[in-house]
């Protein structure tokens, strides 16, 4: 009915110009792993499109969630390799680059504990993200273990977090 009334057209939208930002951080690019890119043809069209908007760089952060996406950090970059290579073959411009998007749980803590390898970018900042709807126990533990191996938290999404 709307169809009817407005017509069917999509409007046009300009292209944006997002160069000034240079590198975005969060995203689920590599295919198959999460519930991101669900092939590669995927995940290149969506760097094509990181790349016309102005992009010169992403860093893909796949789920690691221990009941969901039980992506190890060799899971992950080989996956990377992939689709590095894949944008070599089309001779795609942006960089690529991966850490992950580690969910605070139980197995989080663990693997800070016992000093597993966790994939950051930058200069260390490690990328997490919790429950949406209630505020995780531990969470005072969780900086303390972070902050003193050296990491820097990055909140991913903090506006979804209604107790914050
Ligand atoms: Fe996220």
């Amino acid at each position: 009915m709307f169809g009817k009334i407005f017509g069917n057209k999509k409007p046009e939208l300009a292209d944006f110009d997002l160069s000034i930002f240079g590198v975005d951080m969060h995203s689920h690019l590599i295919p198959g792993i999460d519930d991101g890119s669900k092939s590669m043809d995927q995940t290149i069209a969506m760097l094509v499109k990181f790349q016309s908007l102005g992009y010169q760089k992403v860093i893909t952060t796949p789920h690691v969630m221990s009941d969901y996406y039980r992506n190890t950090p060799q899971m992950i970059l080989r996956g990377l390799e992939d689709v590095r290579s894949t944008a070599k073959e089309l001779n795609l411009e942006i960089q690529i680059d991966a850490a992950a998007e580690y969910y605070f749980d139980e197995t989080l803590l663990e693997r800070l504990e016992k000093k597993e390898e966790l994939l950051t970018f930058g200069d260390k900042q490690l990328l997490f993200e919790f429950s949406m709807h209630a505020e995780p126990d531990q969470i005072n533990h969780l900086f303390f273990e972070l902050l003193s191996q050296g990491y820097k938290p990055v909140l991913a999404h903090f506006e979804r977090y209604v107790f914050i």
